[in-house]
This record gives C-alpha cells, sequence and structure tokens, in this order.
C-alpha cells in the first residue's frame, strides 16, 4: 500500500485529537485532508496554528451538511470520524444531529457515489458506558445501576448502593457489557457507532469503533466546556483560584495521554483484525480525582487550594474502562498522567491561556 496516494480524511481535524492524528499519519506518509466546521467555542472561527503550514488541506464544512461531507469525501479512502459536539447543555438535538446523522450520512454518500473507502474510524466514548456495572457485596448479584437521583445526590450519598443499600463494587468496563449512557451526548456516541458498525459490515466497508477513555494532552481547547477534569483544573491552578472537586473526590477515571490515543487511531487503520469491532482506550490504571487535582497542583506549582463540594448531575461515580482487548491486539498506553499534564501546562501557557483575556477571545 502505498501512503502517498492515500487521502486521509478526518472530520473535526481542528480539533485535539484529530490534529495529533493528522501529524501522526503525515509523518507515515498520508496525504491530510481535515474538515471542520470551527465550532465555537472549541475553536474562535479561526483554523488554530497548529495545522496551519503544514501541508494539510484545509477545508471549511459542517458534518451535518451531506453536501459538505460530499465535498469532503471526494478523493479519498480513508476516514476517521472524529467532529463532535459535546456538551452538558439541553439543545439534545444538536447531539443527534452532529455525532450521529453526520456518521450515517457518511455511509449513505460512500454507497450513493461508490466511493472506494476502505477503513473508516469511528471516535466512540467511554460516557457510553454510563455507570456501568456493579455488583452487591452482600449477594453477590450483579446490576446495571440508573443515574443517581437529585435525592441521594443531594443527601452526598455518592456511592452506588445495592438494593441492601450498602455501597457497591464497581467493575471496570469492557467491550461486551451493555452500555448505558447518562446524556444525550452518550446516547448520540453509541448510536453512532451502532450504525456505523451494522452499515460496515452490511456493506463491507471495514469499520472500527474506538471508545476512547479521558483524553489528555497538549492542545486540548480550554475554551471547550466538555473538556474534563485537566482543563479545569490547570485553569484553577495556574490563576491562583481554589480547585474545584466534586463529590467526595474519590471517584475513579481513567486518563490516556492523546499520543496513546494516536498509536490506537494508527492501529485500527492497519489492522485487519480490529475491523467490525469495539475498541477500548483508556490509560489502564484508575485514579481518584482528589489525587489527580492533587497531582495538577504539585506539576504546576500552585498554592492553590482544593475545595470539596458540589456535584454534576449527570457524573457517573466510576468511570474507569477496561482494556485488555487493545493490549492483546500490540497496543500499550505508554504515557503517564504526569507526562499528560505537564504538557498541557506548557502548552496552555505557552498560548497564553493563563491570561484571562485569551480564554474569552
Ligand atoms: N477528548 C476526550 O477526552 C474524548 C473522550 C472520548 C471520546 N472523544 C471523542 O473523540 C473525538 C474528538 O474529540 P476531541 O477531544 O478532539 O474534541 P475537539 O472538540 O477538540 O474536536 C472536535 C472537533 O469537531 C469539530 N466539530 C464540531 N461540530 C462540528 C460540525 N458540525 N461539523 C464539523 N466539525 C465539527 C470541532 O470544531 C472540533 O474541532 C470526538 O468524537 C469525541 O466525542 C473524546
Amino acid at each position: 500500500m502505498n501512503n502517498i496516494q492515500q487521502k486521509v480524511l478526518i472530520t473535526g481535524g481542528a480539533g485535539f485529537i484529530g490534529s495529533h492524528t493528522a501529524d501522526a499519519l503525515s509523518e507515515k506518509g498520508y496525504s491530510i485532508r481535515l474538515f471542520d466546521n470551527l465550532e465555537p467555542p472549541v475553536h474562535n472561527g479561526e483554523w488554530p496554528s497548529y495545522v496551519k503550514k503544514k501541508g494539510y488541506e484545509l477545508m471549511r464544512g459542517d458534518v451535518r451538511m451531506k453536501a459538505d461531507l460530499e465535498k469532503a469525501l471526494k478523493g479519498v479512502s480513508i476516514v476517521y470520524h472524529l467532529a463532535a459536539y459535546q456538551d452538558q447543555m439541553p439543545d439534545f438535538g444538536k447531539f443527534f444531529h452532529t455525532n450521529t446523522v453526520s456518521a450515517a450520512l457518511l455511509y449513505e454518500i460512500i454507497l450513493e457515489k461508490k466511493l472506494p473507502v476502505i477503513k473508516i474510524v469511528i471516535a466512540g466514548s467511554q460516557f457510553s458506558y454510563g455507570d456501568g456495572i456493579y455488583t452487591c457485596v452482600h449477594d453477590k448479584k450483579t446490576f446495571y445501576p440508573p443515574l443517581r437521583s437529585f435525592v441521594q445526590l443531594e443527601k452526598k450519598e455518592w456511592d452506588i448502593l445495592c438494593r441492601h443499600k450498602k455501597p457497591a463494587h464497581f467493575t471496570p468496563f469492557k467491550e461486551d457489557q451493555a452500555v448505558n449512557p447518562t446524556n444525550s451526548y452518550g446516547l448520540s456516541k453509541i448510536a453512532a457507532e451502532s450504525l456505523a458498525l451494522q452499515l460496515g459490515k452490511t456493506y463491507d466497508i471495514p469499520t472500527v469503533v474506538l471508545r476512547y477513555s479521558i483524553v489528555q494532552g497538549a492542545r486540548q481547547s480550554p475554551r471547550n466546556l466538555y473538556s474534563g477534569a485537566l482543563r479545569i483544573f490547570v485553569t484553577q491552578a495556574l490563576q491562583g483560584s481554589p480547585l474545584t472537586v466534586y463529590e467526595d473526590g474519590n471517584q475513579l477515571r481513567d486518563f490516556v495521554n492523546v499520543h496513546d490515543v494516536v498509536d490506537a487511531n494508527l492501529l485500527a487503520l492497519i489492522d485487519p483484525k480490529m475491523d467490525f469491532e469495539v475498541w477500548n482506550v483508556g490509560g489502564g490504571r484508575p485514579w481518584k480525582i482528589i489525587d489527580f487535582a492533587k497531582l495538577v497542583l504539585r506539576l504546576a506549582e500552585s498554592t492553590s487550594s482544593l475545595e470539596i463540594a458540589g456535584y454534576r448531575r449527570t457524573d457517573t461515580r466510576h468511570a474507569v474502562s477496561d482494556i485488555k482487548k487493545l493490549k492483546k491486539r500490540g497496543w500499550n498506553p505508554y504515557h503517564t498522567p504526569e507526562k499528560s499534564i505537564k504538557e498541557y501546562i506548557e502548552w496552555f501557557k505557552k498560548e497564553g491561556f493563563n491570561k484571562v483575556s485569551k480564554l474569552t477571545k
């Protein structure tokens, strides 16, 4: 396979994961087309400097628009579908138009125009698992808990309780367990990956779904309000404000460095054994949010305090992915959260985001 002749389309290519994926693919000789609508507030209306002057074709367009996607797919043999609406807002329709309908349109156009696409990689999300599976410590029965109720959260009963009203045991998410998304983002992602796998199989278009855990590293837009603990903690630490840790800080998460995610993205392209399946891409180690906040404080050399208060309605108690399946394909997360935090702080300062005015521009 001659990479030079292969054009890769990356939807959402101006974004965090898309741009890093473009750099790695370009290094391997692929020709790159980035397609993005430069969605605010993630972007400020311009292509970010990290994608300019690299020889990439920059195409502005909207994945919700079939005509735009038709142009984007012209001459392309590989697609990374990374564009997404990620937020906590109640504009529910936008999640499905951006995240789900766009995936359907990709397959629709490929079939209609008989395009020679040989691989589609779909960005799934760990968020789709919701709270996942818990086991009651008394009767050993497993159950899929619903989202914790307002009443429970208001009482500050953070743990998931079994039917005996005792804290139950969390099991890291596996690809073959049932999904249980707690918000429109997760629901729209599951719908997208399900239709992509089904259409891929039906029409023999090799399709791989990668369910990323929380991804970290440079270029994660500080204006992206969905981008999680690292953005929030680093912003607070560098501005000298208290770090706001929700619940009791004992909730577990796994964090994966963007370079490890890029490795998984590239593996999905060349490993046919990954086709038509779902793969978790995570950090492989659970972190208590409070310990992660303390690590940010130390690495940012900040004197900010920790403020343990509040909660977010659709947050899950724990979210940790089991990554054994992808490890068996030879992939490993090599980079630590320490490295991600350092990379992010360095980039954040270089871009001037530690000055409040830059964040609002
Ligand atoms: N970053 C994470 O922690 C994480 C975790 C799980 C899954 N994901 C998934 O990975 C993918 C990439 O995420 P990211 O972190 O790079 O996010 P990002 O916000 O940095 O990038 C997404 C890009 O999509 C673009 N976009 C949004 N709506 C669009 C539209 N209608 N048309 C065209 N472009 C549009 C945005 O402008 C942005 O550049 C997404 O699908 C996301 O759901 C990310």
